[in-house]
């Protein structure tokens, strides 16, 4: 029985909760892995969008057990809005449980969040202002707060030894307001309750269980491209959203894992700051945003866009161990005469040209791409259901994927609903 992680092979976006939903029916347990509020995944199930920060894009499928792992960061208020606004669609929240080992992002990890953005102007990364590299950062130092702490009698020791460093730097860098630590701790306490009905204490036991009964599906956040070690660094997101993370975020060692799912967009996009050399500051990039409605889930940010890039598919295949590919929005191509794929850079200052994805990202201000063209299919194919349906175009630009990247295309996305699928072969 396999066990699946289901990674985000761009700059995040790409549909992985589309395809964490779709496969959710047929599994035993759902983990989200990294990231935290930062994420936008949405889940389209007939006439109503739904959309997830921290909990897991599985849980509308009926008596699934979900779990947050001990690799993401929560902010408690984010958490009870995503869980009110479930209970208020009436979605059973009872399987859900937290890790004790996940981090909590606290209020001064936005304010520091969003004054070190404010603060850099062209420097900026672009985040989310959701706290997230604040929170990691702690979390790395050793001075950060995990949901058992909520619990732990220790919880006011350790909070005289943080919060002075940290409104150290509120108050003296940035000259913003510091927090008493009255108010941090009256602060946990309501945490303690939000946490209280999820928190799961017995989790070694619960994933002993559920590497027993298979069937287990790893939902990662962002993508390979904004991987903290993989990813345009510096502009990243602050942790793995690699499928290595899987393991390290979840409690279950690499050996679980028998499948990744890369989610691959039709295109490219990318929210925030960062190089992105297929990107098309143009007509068509325009076209590609408003067809395919590319502005963030988060931040409502319009998203820029661009062509397919082989490159960074290759690379994201290398260090996730990509082991199919599920091809999404392929439909916002479907009024298009042309498309086109990158296949290799050239460095226009000496001609060199690159055929695996270069890391030192100062290069890339002088990378352009280099396309090949295939012709546009012109209609619509979000109602196809089969593979042999698709039109003769359409497939000759997966081949060429396929054979250029050496994975094969196992799901193709047609549409942002379940039904709107075509499923080669069931990965479970
Ligand atoms: P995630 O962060 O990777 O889960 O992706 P997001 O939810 O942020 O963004 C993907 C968007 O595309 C969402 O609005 C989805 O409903 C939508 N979507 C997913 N798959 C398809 C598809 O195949 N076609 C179209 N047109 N939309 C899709
Ligand atoms: P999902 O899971 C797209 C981007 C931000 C910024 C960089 C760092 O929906 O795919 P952060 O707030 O994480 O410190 O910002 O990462 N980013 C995302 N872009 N999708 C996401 O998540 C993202 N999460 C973070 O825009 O460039
Ligand atoms: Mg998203």
């Amino acid at each position: 029985m396999a066990n699946i992680v289901v990674v985000g092979a761009q700059w995040g976006d790409e549909g992985k909760a589309k395809i964490t939903d779709l496969l959710s029916k047929d599994a035993n347990f759902i983990i989200r892995y990294q990231g935290g509020c930062n994420a936008g995944h949405t889940v389209v199930v007939g006439d109503e969008t739904f959309k997830f920060h921290l909990i897991p894009s599985g849980v509308l499928n009926k008596n699934k057990k979900c779990f947050i792992g001990s690799g993401v960061v929560i902010h408690p208020e984010t958490f009870k809005r995503e869980v009110d606004d479930l209970k208020n669609r009436n979605i059973d929240l009872s399987n859900l449980k937290i890790s004790p080992l996940a981090s909590i992002t606290m209020p001064y990890h936005i304010d520091l969040d969003s004054a070190s953005e404010s603060s850099q102007n062209e420097n900026k990364i672009g985040t989310t202002k959701k706290g997230i590299g604040p929170t990691y950062a702690d979390k790395i130092a050793r001075v950060g707060l995990k949901i058992q702490d909520l619990y732990d009698e220790e919880l006011s020791d350790k909070l005289d030894k943080i919060l002075p460093l940290k409104n150290d730097i509120l108050t003296k860098i940035y000259g913003l307001k510091p927090y008493s630590k009255e108010e941090i701790l009256k602060l946990c306490k309501d945490y303690a309750q939000i946490f209280e009905p999820y928190f799961c204490e017995n989790w070694q036991d619960m994933l002993i269980e559920a590497k027993k009964n298979g069937k287990i599906l790893f939902e990662g956040a962002q993508g390979v491209m904004l991987d903290v070690d993989f990813g345009t660094y510096p502009y990243v997101t602050s942790s793995n959203p690699i499928a290595g993370g899987a393991s390290t975020g979840s409690g279950l060692g690499p050996n679980v894992i028998n499948e990744i799912i890369g989610v691959f967009k039709a295109y490219i996009t990318r929210v925030g700051e960062g190089p992105f050399v297929t990107e098309l500051d143009n007509e068509i990039g325009g076209k590609i945003q408003t067809i395919g409605a590319e502005f963030g889930t988060t931040t409502g940010r319009p998203r820029r866009c661009g062509w397919f890039d082989t490159l960074v598919a290759k690379y994201a295949v290398l260090v996730s161990g990509i082991t199919q590919i599920a091809l999404t929005k392929i439909d916002v191509f479907d009024s298009f005469d042309e498309i086109k794929l990158c296949t290799a850079y050239r460095d226009v200052k000496n001609g060199k040209v690159y055929k695996t994805y270069p890391t030192n990202i100062s290069l890339h201000k002088h990378l352009e791409p280099i396309y090949e063209t295939f012709d546009g299919w012109k209609e619509d194919i979000s109602k196809i259901t089969n593979y042999k349906d698709l039109p003769s175009n359409l497939i000759k630009y997966i081949k060429r994927i396929e054979e250029i990247v050496g994975v094969k295309v196992n799901i193709i996305s047609v549409g942002p609903k379940r039904e709107q699928t075509i499923i080669l072969k069931k990965p479970f």
